[in-house]
């Protein structure tokens, strides 16, 4: 009896010692590789800070055309930069050509935002494409409160920081770093981060940065260290309110700015896949996983992003997808097929690269399988067709009812994965938008129209999109993201 007590206590002894090494029996972790997950806000969701009640759902739509517009050719000039080609056989080995990152150097930039096939209405309108949705977070000691862009477009992280030569200006107070104990403004020029991204000056060893996005902003500042702490948040009731903290984060301390960065916003958070973003900062914290899964934009409810552990994607239906190895921000997979129905085993092969892109609302796809999805799907849908008021769009109905579920078949990406593929079928609800009160469109746009094929964020809408950056295979998997 004694023993077996003496055992009991021993037990419960190392469980307190491990308790205290690991910190996991509190609620704050200190860089724990367990998971932890934070909320996303969409910019136009009426929780956001950007939310402007007075602008029509049409203005909103057509304004989040423009931007994925904007942005997919954006992303595509950078890429043409590059040996990348779109048709490329070779995509997963890895070698041949390196994007560097979204950003280019002064020298390169000229060409950015317009090198593009341009044929639509947009193109003399500088428009903000930073990304859809926005995160809060805190950095600093003690923690002063950042709302940041999301963004799997881009590598680096940056806030605004006092003192400002040409801060734009922010509804929340300047971080200052003078009032932080753990701010480091000392990053050597040889460091991985500094090395990792656009610089503008290296003097006195001191790692000056300077990176541009594709509507012409730019912000340049001084690379720094800094904690950053994540405080829990998502839609289940039970999780808690768990915050984890990781010290030593390079970020841009931002001093001067220019362009279209949102008053709301102090700032912007890389989640590509190149070594400054905060994913590969994190990297073994997090497994080298993260994830989100996105409410529709109409809903009036918080998306949730998961980090290590929370960003396992295992839903039931989940697929995974090798990712291309040549890319260093972007995640790039390779769309094999398209068709309308749930069971459909296509028999034509795109052999397209595709990106997935949380920062894009719409879909570009090439031509071919976007005029034989239009006509496979009129042969299907009893309503009147109709035309987009805004333009965009080449295949609307008129429908009266707003929400879903829409009277539309399901529609079946197929995605490269050895042998078969792995399929993901789109609902009405990921596949069209309602761009007026009464017109609803295919999301899709022609590829030509961006010169590159992205999976946008409504086909994302209500799944589970995950990314493995050890493994490199991005999953998907059908979820309610609203009890995420
Ligand atoms: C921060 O402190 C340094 C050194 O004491 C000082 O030179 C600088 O002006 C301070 N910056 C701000 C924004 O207060
Ligand atoms: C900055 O924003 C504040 C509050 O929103 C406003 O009062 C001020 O006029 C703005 N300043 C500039 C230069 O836009
Ligand atoms: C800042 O970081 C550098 C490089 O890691 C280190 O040498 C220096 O001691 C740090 N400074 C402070 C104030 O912690
Ligand atoms: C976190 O939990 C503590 C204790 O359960 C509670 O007092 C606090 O208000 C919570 N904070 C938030 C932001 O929910
Ligand atoms: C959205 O939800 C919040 C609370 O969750 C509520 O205060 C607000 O009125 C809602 N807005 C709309 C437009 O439904
Ligand atoms: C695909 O199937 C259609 C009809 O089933 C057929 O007409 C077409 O030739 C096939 N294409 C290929 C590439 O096999
Ligand atoms: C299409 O709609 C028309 C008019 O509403 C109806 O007469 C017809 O039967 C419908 N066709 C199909 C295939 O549902
Ligand atoms: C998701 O869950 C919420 C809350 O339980 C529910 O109201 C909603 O209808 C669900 N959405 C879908 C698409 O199943």
């Amino acid at each position: 009896m004694a023993s077996s007590s003496s055992f009991l206590a021993s037990i419960l002894l190392i469980l307190l010692a491990v308790c205290w090494v690991f910190n996991a029996c509190n609620a704050s972790s200190q860089g724990s590789t367990s998971g932890f997950s934070m909320k996303l806000m969409h910019r136009d969701s009426p929780l956001s800070p950007h939310y402007q009640p007075s602008v029509t759902s049409e203005d909103r739509v057509r304004a989040m055309i423009e931007r994925s517009i904007s942005r997919a050719r954006y992303i595509s000039s950078i890429i043409s930069g590059t040996s990348y080609s779109d048709d490329d056989s070779d995509g997963y080995s890895g070698g041949g050509g390196v994007y560097t990152s979204i950003a280019s150097s002064p020298s390169s930039s000229s060409s950015s935002p317009t090198s593009a096939p341009a044929p639509s209405n947009i193109n003399s309108k500088v428009i903000p494409n930073n990304g859809d949705y926005l995160m809060e977070l805190e950095i600093g000691t003690p923690p002063v409160k950042i709302a940041a862009v999301a963004d799997t477009g881009s590598d680096l992280v940056w806030v605004q920081c006092k003192p400002c030569d040409k801060c734009y200006n922010q509804t929340d107070p300047i971080f200052d770093p003078n009032k932080s104990s753990t701010f480091n403004g000392s990053v050597s020029c040889n460091d991985e981060i500094c090395l990792a991204i656009p610089t503008s000056d290296c003097t006195d060893n001191h790692c000056d940065y300077l990176y541009q996005y594709g509507d012409g902003s730019l912000t340049t500042g001084t690379l720094a260290r800094e904690t950053f702490t994540f405080s829990s948040g998502s839609n289940k009731k039970q999780q808690g309110n768990a915050s984890s903290s990781f010290p030593g984060i390079a970020f841009g301390c931002s001093h001067k700015s220019s362009g279209l960065f949102e008053p709301n916003v102090d700032g912007l958070i890389g989640l590509g896949g190149g070594g400054a973003s905060l994913v590969r900062q994190l990297d073994s914290s997090i497994d080298g996983k993260f994830s989100y899964c996105l409410t529709p934009y109409t809903e009036n409810t918080t998306s949730t992003l998961n980090f290590g552990d929370n960003a396992l994607v295992n839903d039931p239906g989940f697929i995974t997808i090798p990712m291309a190895r040549r890319s260093v921000t972007f995640y790039i997979i390779k769309l094999k097929s398209i068709a309308v129905g749930k069971d459909t085993i296509p028999n034509e092969s795109l052999d397209t690269n595709i990106i997935v892109d949380s920062g894009t609302t719409i879909t570009f796809i090439p031509d071919i399988p976007l005029n034989k999805l239009i006509d496979d799907l009129s042969k299907i849908v009893n309503l009147t067709r109709t035309n987009d008021p805004h333009n965009f769009f080449s295949f609307c109905y008129s429908h009266f009812v707003k929400d879903p579920p829409y009277p539309f078949p399901d529609i079946t990406f197929t995605f490269d994965k050895p042998p078969h593929g792995a399929s993901i079928v789109l609902t009405p609800m990921q596949a069209f938008i309602h761009v007026s009160d009464h017109v609803l469109c295919l999301a899709m746009l022609d590829k030509n129209q961006a010169g590159i094929s992205i999976f946008g964020n409504v086909a994302q809408q209500n799944m589970h999109v995950g990314y493995d950056l050890n493994t490199n295979m991005l999953s998907m998997a059908p979820a309610n993201c609203s009890k995420f």
